[in-house]
C-alpha cells in the first residue's frame, strides 16, 4: 500500500492509548487484506513487535492475512442454517466456482479464492437472522431462504460467468 495512504491512517488513529484494530481494519478496507509489508510498516511506525500485530490479526476472524477475490461471499454454517441446508448451499458454490473444499490459508482460516481471484468463500458462524436460514452475505449484503436453484442467479449479479 502506498506509504502515504498507510500514514494518514496510522496518524487517524494513533494516539497514547494506540487504536491499532482501527488502524488494521482501515488498512484492510483499503487492500481487501493485511499484507505482510503493510504489517511490518505498521509495527515499525507503532515502535511495537511484529509477532504482536500479527497475534491482533490473527485473533480477529474478520482480517484477512490472504489476498482475497473482489467479491467475498460467506456461508453461514450456524445451527438454524445447517439444519436448512448450509452445507449443500457450500458445496454448490464450491462446484460454481470452481473451488475445492479444504484448502486453508496460511494463518489457518478457511478461505477459498478463485483463480481470477473474482470471488473468495467462507464460512461463518451466525449472521444474527436465523429466521431467513439458510443464509448467505455477499460482500455487504446478506441473501436469505438461500435455495440451489437460485445461487447461479445471484452470482450473475456479481460477475459470475459460467
Ligand atoms: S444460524 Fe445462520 S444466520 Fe443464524
Amino acid at each position: 500500500m502506498d506509504k502515504n495512504l498507510l500514514n494518514g491512517i496510522i496518524k487517524k488513529y494513533y494516539d497514547s492509548s494506540g487504536k491499532v484494530l482501527g488502524i488494521l481494519e482501515d488498512i484492510q478496507e483499503e487492500e481487501k487484506y493485511l499484507s505482510k509489508e503493510s504489517l511490518a510498516y505498521v509495527a515499525n511506525r507503532l515502535k511495537m513487535p511484529l509477532s504482536q500485530l500479527y497475534s491482533i490479526a490473527t485473533f480477529y476472524s474478520f482480517f484477512n492475512l490472504n489476498p482475497v477475490g473482489e467479491h467475498i461471499i460467506s456461508v453461514c454454517m450456524g445451527t438454524a442454517c445447517h439444519v436448512k441446508g448450509a452445507p449443500q448451499i457450500l458445496k454448490n458454490l464450491e462446484y460454481l466456482l470452481g473451488i475445492k473444499e479444504g484448502d486453508v490459508t496460511e494463518d489457518g482460516k478457511f478461505m477459498l479464492t478463485t483463480e481470477d481471484r473474482h470471488f473468495s468463500l467462507n464460512t461463518a458462524r451466525c449472521f444474527g437472522c436465523c429466521s431467513m436460514a439458510p443464509v448467505i452475505r455477499i460482500d455487504e449484503k446478506l441473501y436469505g431462504y438461500v435455495n440451489l436453484g437460485e445461487l447461479p442467479k445471484i452470482l450473475k449479479k456479481y460477475g459470475w460467468k459460467r
